[in-house]
């Protein structure tokens, strides 16, 4: 356990929320300090600094007796290896004891376009002197259970990921592993940790479930990855976004969002959230 404070990046996010949340449960007030850009969006009851990754400034400001870190990667795709280099070259300078870094699912060797900046943010990390552990999250549940009911209602799952199988879990579980995690004193320097969900589905174990919840019929449409781009596309995404999302289901077909190892339902202390479970409360079934 640690004396100083813990800060928490990204906390006007949905996974940083949360991960503040758990720390409240644990620690006294004074320990938790959430940050972000937009003070607006701050947890509530905690104190918060304001954090830009692009201005070193406020970071090395939000550090003020801070001893540990969760460092939840950005959502500025082809800007964040620099960005989380800030805030790594900021803790090392101010002496933090150990910083949480939230990852991709085998970063190291992922062919995902997503991967090369937590690649990235890996290695700055290794080449440093700053006591650190990764966090490898795997795929969220909501990245599936935001979009069911828009399934349901045409009926059509796309894929282009074939009979690959997704090992998601919800991001609540990851946000308790984080908390959890960065309140251990036990790690290895530099740990890994691969973290995924308890269980796996294929897309089409998807459309059944979504059929069985719904009563309808729900048809998978195997695509290729560009024709996936494409009609991601024509859903209203922006074009770059579509290409990574085509990309990701494109290379889960061969296992890279799959895990097996348990290690989340380890480090939580229970299995991770059943996608079923997950579907019921997007779906609000009752
Ligand atoms: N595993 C998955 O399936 C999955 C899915 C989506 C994303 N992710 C990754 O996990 C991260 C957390 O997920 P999430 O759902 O919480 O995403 P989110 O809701 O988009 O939150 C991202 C957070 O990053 C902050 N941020 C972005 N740029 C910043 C900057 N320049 N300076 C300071 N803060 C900055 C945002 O602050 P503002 O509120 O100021 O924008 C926000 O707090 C994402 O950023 C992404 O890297 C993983």
């Amino acid at each position: 356990m640690t004396d100083g404070k813990i800060l928490v990046t990204g906390a006007t996010g949905q996974l940083g929320t949360r991960i503040v949340q758990f720390l409240q449960a644990k620690l006294s007030p004074a320990q938790v300090v959430a940050s972000g850009r937009n003070v607006v969006k701050a947890p509530q009851r905690v104190t918060f600094r304001v954090v830009d990754y692009d201005h070193p400034a406020t970071i090395e400001a939000a550090l003020e007796g801070v001893s540990r870190v969760v460092l939840v990667s950005g959502n500025e795709v082809g800007r964040r290896v620099q960005q989380h280099k800030a805030v790594i070259d900021a803790a090392a300078a101010a002496g933090v004891q150990l910083l949480a870094y939230t990852s991709i699912l085998k970063a190291d060797a992922s062919p995902l376009l997503l991967a090369a900046e937590h690649r990235g943010t890996e290695e700055v990390l290794r080449a440093g002197d700053l006591p650190f552990i990764v966090l490898r999250n795997g795929w969220y549940s909501e990245n599936f259970t935001n979009t069911a009911s828009l399934a349901i209602q045409s009926g059509v799952v796309l894929s282009a990921a074939r009979d690959g199988r997704f090992s998601t879990a919800a991001r609540d579980d990851y946000a308790e592993a984080a908390a959890a995690l960065i309140l251990r004193d036990d790690h290895q320097p530099g740990q890994v940790y691969e973290l995924a969900g308890s269980t796996s589905f294929s897309k089409r174990e998807y459309a059944a479930l979504l059929a069985e919840k719904s009563g309808g019929e729900v048809q998978v449409h195997d695509l290729t990855e560009t024709q996936y781009t494409v009609a991601l596309t024509k859903t209203g995404l922006p074009e770059g976004f579509a290409r990574i999302l085509a990309d990701s289901d494109a290379h889960a077909a061969d296992g890279w969002l799959f895990d097996d190892s348990r290690t989340l339902e380890n480090v939580i202390g229970r299995p991770t959230t059943p996608l079923d479970q997950s579907l019921d409360a997007a779906l609000d079934v009752r």
